[in-house]
């Protein structure tokens, strides 16, 4: 597999403080790998130099073999950055146009990445009319156009809901499968294991661990269960794959880092189940797992069960 994406040994300072201190991650076709990490962790860094919008201080950093800072590189790049900023005059087609013109396309090739990002129904609307949402989709559009070999996209996802994540996700899974390599940062620990090939645990400008996602889900703490159910404690507590229950009024807890596995036999058992939630250990405790240290973070997100 040809590597689209290769950073070796950078580091990365902002004045006396540094952001980044000796990172290697290597992206390649068809592969999506996640940069998981708490605010402050040099993700948004790390991406500057991909985008070649930050000079390498030290170390290498290469896109498709060439270097990011050259414009003839930048070609194979799509790209959405952390803070984006919207002419806001500017309707959804004539972003996704221009967008696609800047990256050597017709205005032509807008039509069908609107209707893969689903933002058709959006085309005429100005960008300042725009919810939150939406400009992440137009920003999706925007760097999918120029049909980049390498998609950088920093937190994403950010101020999306459940299903518009999800859909976020397919999307760049359908790009990944085509051959594009995927880089996303995301501070959500289920976001890593439900998109990525690869996860990076990024944390104080380090990679503390890389591992596929089952191989993180396994170093992570529990999850938590909640639900409505008949079944009794006893009966939940035998579910291999359970590691404790505890009753909360009407509902019950389960501990388990395995929730897919113990869902599915408590479903065969109980087709009563109701008010189910999983929620994810977060990525506060996951880093506390990883490295023994806390951080600022307090991201417990509560996760809806995939269907
Ligand atoms: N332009 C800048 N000037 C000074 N410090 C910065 C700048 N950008 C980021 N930093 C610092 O570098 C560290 C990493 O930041 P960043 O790469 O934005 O992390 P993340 O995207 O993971 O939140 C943080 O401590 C941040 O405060
Ligand atoms: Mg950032």
């Amino acid at each position: 597999m040809s590597e689209v994406l290769q950073i070796d040994g950078v580091h990365h300072r902002y004045g006396a403080s540094a952001a980044l201190a000796g990172v290697g991650v290597t992206v390649r076709a068809g592969e999506c790998v996640a940069l998981l990490g708490p605010n402050g962790a040099g993700k948004t860094t790390l991406v500057g130099l991909a985008t070649g919008l930050l000079t390498v201080q030290t170390g290498r950093v290469a896109v498709c073999g060439g270097d990011p800072r050259r414009a003839a590189t930048r070609r194979h790049l799509g790209v959405v950055q952390q803070k984006m900023g919207f002419p806001t005059m500017l309707t959804v087609a004539e972003l996704v146009r221009g967008a696609a013109v800047r990256a050597g396309r017709s205005a032509g090739a807008a039509g069908p990445v609107l209707t893969e990002v689903e933002i058709t129904d959006l085309a005429r609307r100005r960008a300042g009319k725009l919810s939150g949402g939406q400009q992440q989709r137009v920003a999706l559009a925007m760097a999918l156009v120029g049909d980049p070999d390498l998609l950088l996209l920093d937190e994403p996802t950010v101020g999306l809901d459940i299903t518009s994540r999800r859909t976020f996700w397919q999307t760049i899974a359908a790009r990944r499968d085509a051959g594009a390599g995927v880089l996303l940062t995301t501070h959500i620990v289920e976001e890593a294991a439900a998109v990525a090939d690869h996860v990076a645990v990024l944390h104080r400008g380090r990679v503390v661990t890389a591992d596929t996602p089952a191989g993180l889900t396994a170093l992570l703490p529990d999850r938590t269960i909640t639900a409505r159910t008949v079944l009794g404690d006893g009966v939940l507590q035998a579910l291999p794959g359970v590691r404790s229950v505890r009753r909360d009024g009407d509902r019950v807890r389960v501990a388990t880092a395995e929730p897919e596995h113990v869902l599915r036999q408590w479903l065969g058992l109980d087709d009563g189940l109701a008010d189910l939630r999983v929620e994810g250990a977060g990525l506060e405790r996951a880093l506390f797992a990883l490295t023994g240290e806390g951080t600022e973070d307090r991201d417990i997100e509560p996760t809806e069960v995939p269907a």
